[in-house]
């Protein structure tokens, strides 16, 4: 592997890392999956993924468990029949559990909601009858560009409940993106909402939407929730307010059973290109893993536990663990609008104590970010309630990890790092919390009914000790059928670099420690994480170039002790701009604006820098390396197949940044 990020520092820490933690006996005693749960489910894969299918409601039973004669398109459950928004709502009211509370909605102003399953029942019903009303017919998408509030959640499951693919987006990427997202996926009508709560006041989001309806031809209806109460534009031929359409309908709609590979979601997703990959994923298999993980990896007992899960809807995260996974369990869940200092920083603590949050999942960022606030903070709520910590989006350092368990978990939690992409559609790599022996930064073994390898160049499985390429051997019933459109582009990025092998490439490096586990060192590929959000060079880059002070922009993800990365950009300006001395720091305020605007202010760079030139390899390539050396203030490497070996010189000797 070359050109890697972060990779040395991370081995160097990895490989000091040998502490092991045993669930208790108590734990293990009562958890849902055991030992033996693994090797049921190497006895026979097919026959255990069948058995985790059973745990739902189908209205015609599946001819094959798996279908894999059109790889890499696979169909799970093929000829299977069922509901998703029936499994994740009706089945429990029909069980006799409408009284349960599925969520309890906490507004960043402090107001709440708790609704039960019955009540969601009814919401979701009204919401499909809404739809309906729109003229949505089956395979239709519908785009939801919304925050964290509980209408975002009835919506989801409207759609799912008729056969609406949805694709939301992120509330905090720009009119642009999200135009491009609607048009990608030719959505009919959008679901948004006036305003969303960030930090104490309204930031508006009507606004994007409209500009970017504007050039999206295919998109007939905008549904306009009323949170922010701020004042919005009004298109009279499109708009239609939420309380109007919603309100008036019947809480009463009977969900038609869709087949097991009719389409769920859309959801975009960085890939090494500029234009976003829309991943797609479909009904049976998707439940089934997103279900089953959400009731081993947390230990999900829905009687008693308090579920939460920090992830925003807009990430594949949200989908999974908030709205399929913990609802198809008949989970009671905490789901949280705002930001996690507002209005002070134990606000999260203060939620937990509240609620008595048993199962928290949260970002490896966020426990650093907590951990640079203090660890006072935590200790001065009641978390005696916590009894399993989950980490997921990217690699988490061991001292994170001994933070999380301590002052979150008062060192009796297990800690569960979990490893998956909005590719996997569910978790594939994590500890078993009554099971494994956790290892403070690994995320160890595949789940059982999961198969991974580490590989090297040529697809063979490396040693203990050893690095490589992460890769999935075996098809999996959450995998994503493909992305929307692109057919080829989706063989070329996942299955071309093994395809004799017939392996899945993650796009991942990893290594096996001496027990065999697994540790995830970070892409191999041009995608940063920052924040656990995946964010591609080359994205960052065209948003940079398409300003036109600019004449080049090259992007790298450099390693940031909060973020994980932090994304710094080298650009060359165009002449009457490189010549503009005092207005330079303006100028550079104003290209990171510009990236806020054409994706989003999570891709704005963290530093700007301006250079005379790139470093560039004799057949032109960008050698990103050599800029992350600069990046990281570390020696520059090796530049000897650089086309012309003084341009490093030049670049470092006349910096003028911009943080
Ligand atoms: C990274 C998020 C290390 C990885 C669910 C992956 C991780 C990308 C972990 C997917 C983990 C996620 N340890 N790295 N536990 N979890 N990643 O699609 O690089 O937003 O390929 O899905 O995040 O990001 P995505």
């Amino acid at each position: 592997m070359t050109d890697h990020p972060g990779q040395g520092a991370a081995l160097d820490n990895l490989l000091d890392e040998s502490r092991t933690f045993p669930p208790s006996q108590e734990f293990a005693a009562h958890a849902n999956a055991t030992a033996e749960t693994y090797a049921r489910a190497n006895a026979d894969r097919e026959a255990f993924w069948a058995d985790q299918a059973q745990m739902l409601h189908w209205d015609t039973a599946w001819d094959q468990v798996l279908d894999w004669s059109d790889a890499p398109f696979a169909r799970w459950f093929a000829g299977g029949d069922l509901n998703v928004a029936y499994n994740c709502v009706d089945r429990h009211v029909a069980a006799g559990n409408g009284d349960r509370v599925a969520i309890h909605w906490e507004g960043e102003p402090g107001d709440s909601r708790a609704i039960t399953y019955a009540e969601l029942q009814r919401e979701v019903c009204r919401t499909a009858n809404a739809l309906s009303s729109l003229g949505l017919a089956k395979g239709d998408r519908v785009a939801i560009y919304m925050q964290m509030i509980p209408e975002t959640v009835f919506t989801m499951l409207a759609c799912a409940r008729l056969g609406l693919p949805h694709s939301v987006v992120f509330a905090g990427f720009s009119s642009e993106a999200l135009r491009s997202r609607i048009d990608d996926a030719q959505a009919r009508v959008v679901v948004t909402a006036d305003g969303q709560f960030r930090r104490g006041s309204v930031a508006p989001l009507k606004p994007a939407v409209d500009e970017a309806v504007a050039q999206a031809p295919s998109v007939e209806h905008v549904v306009v929730v009323r949170r922010g109460g701020n004042e919005v534009a009004w298109n009279t031929g499109t708009d239609v307010w939420w309380h109007d359409i919603v309100e008036r309908q019947s809480d009463q709609h009977t969900a038609e059973p869709m087949d097991s590979e009719h389409p769920l979601f859309i959801l975009y997703t960085s890939g090494t290109t500029g234009k976003p990959k829309g991943i797609l994923h479909t009904s049976g298999g998707y439940l089934t893993q997103v279900a089953y993980t959400h009731r081993t990896v947390f230990d999900l007992k829905p009687e008693s536990d308090v579920y939460w899960c920090t992830a925003d809807i807009g990430w594949v995260t949200g989908h999974s663990y908030i709205v399929y996974g913990p609802l198809a369990n008949g989970a009671t869940q905490v789901v949280y609008e705002g930001t996690p200092n507002t209005p002070h920083q134990g606000r999260h603590w203060e939620i937990v104590q509240k609620y008595g949050v048993t199962v928290y999942y949260t970002a490896p960022t966020l426990v650093r970010t907590f951990m640079k606030w203090g660890g006072d903070i935590p200790a001065s709520y009641d978390l005696s309630s916590l009894r399993v910590l989950g980490t997921v989006g990217e690699p988490i350092n061991p001292e994170a990890w001994m933070w999380f368990r301590d002052r979150i978990g008062g060192g009796r939690t297990p800690v569960v790092d979990t490893w998956w992409q909005t590719e996997t559609g569910a978790i594939m790599i994590s500890p078993l919390p009554g099971v494994t022996h956790t290892k403070p930064g690994s995320a160890q073994r595949p789940l059982p009914g999961i198969s991974a390898r580490v590989v090297d160049d040529n697809g063979a499985e490396v040693g203990r000790g050893e690095g490589g390429y992460l890769v999935l051997d075996e098809p999996w019933p959450a995998m994503l059928r493909g992305i929307w459109g692109d057919d080829e582009r989706y063989r070329k990025t996942y299955w071309s670099t093994f395809a004799d092998r017939g392996f899945y490439f993650a796009g991942d490096g990893a290594k096996y420690d001496e027990d065999a586990d697994i540790w995830l060192l970070g892409r191999v590929d041009d995608v940063m994480n920052v924040s656990g959000h995946r964010i591609s060079t080359t994205e960052v880059e065209s948003a940079l170039v398409s300003h036109r002070d600019v004449a080049e922009a090259a992007v790298v993800g450099a390693s940031d002790s909060v973020t994980g990365q932090g994304i710094v950009a080298f650009v060359i300006l165009n002449g009457d701009a490189a010549g503009d001395g005092d207005s330079g720091s303006a100028a550079l305020a104003d290209l990171r604006d510009h990236v806020a605007s054409e994706i989003g202010p999570i891709a704005k760079p963290r530093q700007i820098m301006v250079v005379p030139e790139l470093p560039k390899t004799r057949s032109g390539k960008i050698m990103r390396r050599l800029l992350r050396d600069v990046a990281e203030d570390r020696e520059v490497g090796d530049v000897s197949t650089l086309a012309d070996s003084s341009v490093m010189e030049l670049i470092s000797s006349g910096l003028r940044t911009g943080a």
